[in-house]
């Protein structure tokens, strides 16, 4: 096996096989049920849900377990919780098991006040015996893989991701994905892929790299440089639900399907997407707020896209933001229903 070849091998993870190991990360309020299920539709090899308390899953909170939710469509799908207690997001960890997630996500890389002020997300990076505890007290918990997503650091001077990364592979982390970026950076700046190659050099368990994969060719690039096991694409994806597979293609040297696709494809893809939130929401004015921003995304680029952006908000049918779309695209405004 040639060595690119051995880079883009699948990424095994217990008893789950990721291949091609191309991830699409968690985004609150973005990679929803709907969002997951079209991904998963189109090729992504893998899913997260948004961020979940786990507290709010013992409490019984409505709003975290509208998030458990899901179709077994989505799977393989992961749930990412989020917490401070060790034993208390282990026995959130025990009930998503039960429930059919494939795995584990601890989120410890959250950079919102309301996250860290709890000493949960990305706060656990500058307390590395708590986020051990944690891992400790979930892997006795559950036998399903079990990963830790967390930020390069805290900040330039602490909470490093190799030596927490040592502390957790320890405690009975499977793999862990690092975006590459210090909680003090949150979004903006550019993520340290130098970085994530220390870190697979230095780590026994795979790393997932995350930040700034962009192009179809990023993540055969970023893996070949780094070595790292799997990649992890997050805002490049929005509007863009093809780029995971797309990606994943790329690193196994198959050939791509046409990327990105023509306009009326593009379109048939928003449609059927709309649809997705239409049947998962069961309120069609409720399903086209959520899509507004989509509709954004998905024609970022285009002729036309910012007069769009002052529209979209006046928008209250899913046939007002089809065939605003098919407009502003230039295709044909079929009945999506023989777009298959
Ligand atoms: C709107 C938004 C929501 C996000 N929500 C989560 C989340 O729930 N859990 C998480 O671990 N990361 C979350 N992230 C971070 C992404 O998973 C990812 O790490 C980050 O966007 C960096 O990747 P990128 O540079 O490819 O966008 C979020 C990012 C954005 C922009």
């Amino acid at each position: 096996m040639g060595a690119l070849s051995k880079l883009a091998a699948a990424m095994k993870l217990g008893n789950l096989q990721i291949d091609p190991p191309v991830w699409m990360a968690p985004m609150a309020g973005v990679v929803d049920a709907p969002y997951r299920q079209l991904l998963r539709e189109l090729g992504c090899p893998v899913v997260v849900t948004e961020m979940v308390s786990a507290e709010g899953i013992l409490r019984l909170a409505k709003g975290s377990h509208r998030l458990l939710h899901h179709l077994p469509s989505e799977r393989p799908l992961f749930v990412q919780l989020f917490g401070d207690l060790p034993e208390r997001l282990a026995e959130a960890a025990r009930l998503c098991a039960e429930m059919g997630f494939a795995g584990i996500d601890i989120n410890m890389g959250c950079p919102v006040k309301k996250v860290v002020r709890h000493g949960a997300g990305a706060a656990l990076m500058k307390d590395p015996i708590r986020a051990e505890q944690i891992v400790a007290a979930v892997r006795r918990a559950v036998s399903i893989p079990l990963t830790v997503k967390m930020r390069s650091a805290w900040s330039a001077s602490e909470g490093n991701a190799i030596e927490l990364g040592r502390r957790l592979a320890g405690a009975g982390a499977d793999a862990i994905i690092i975006h590459a970026r210090t909680r003090s950076q949150f979004y903006s700046g550019r993520a340290d892929w130098e970085l994530i190659g220390r870190a697979v050099a230095a780590l026994d368990i795979p790393v997932i790299g995350n930040g700034d994969l962009r192009a179809v060719e990023d993540g055969k690039r970023r893996q070949t440089q780094t070595g790292c096991a799997g990649i992890m694409i997050g805002r490049a994806a929005l509007g863009n639900p093809w780029l995971p597979a797309a990606m994943g293609k790329c690193m196994t040297q198959q050939t791509t399907t046409a990327y990105p696709p023509s306009p009326q494809e593009r379109w048939g893809i928003f449609c059927n997407h709309l649809q997705k939130m239409i049947d998962w929401v069961d309120s069609e004015r409720q399903a086209v707020i959520r899509m507004r921003k989509h509709l954004i995304w998905y024609t970022r680029g285009f002729v036309g896209a910012v007069g769009l952006r002052k529209e979209v908000h006046r928008m209250n049918t899913a046939t007002a933001m089809r065939s605003a779309m098919a407009k502003l695209l230039a295709v044909e405004d079929r009945d999506p229903q023989c777009l298959c």
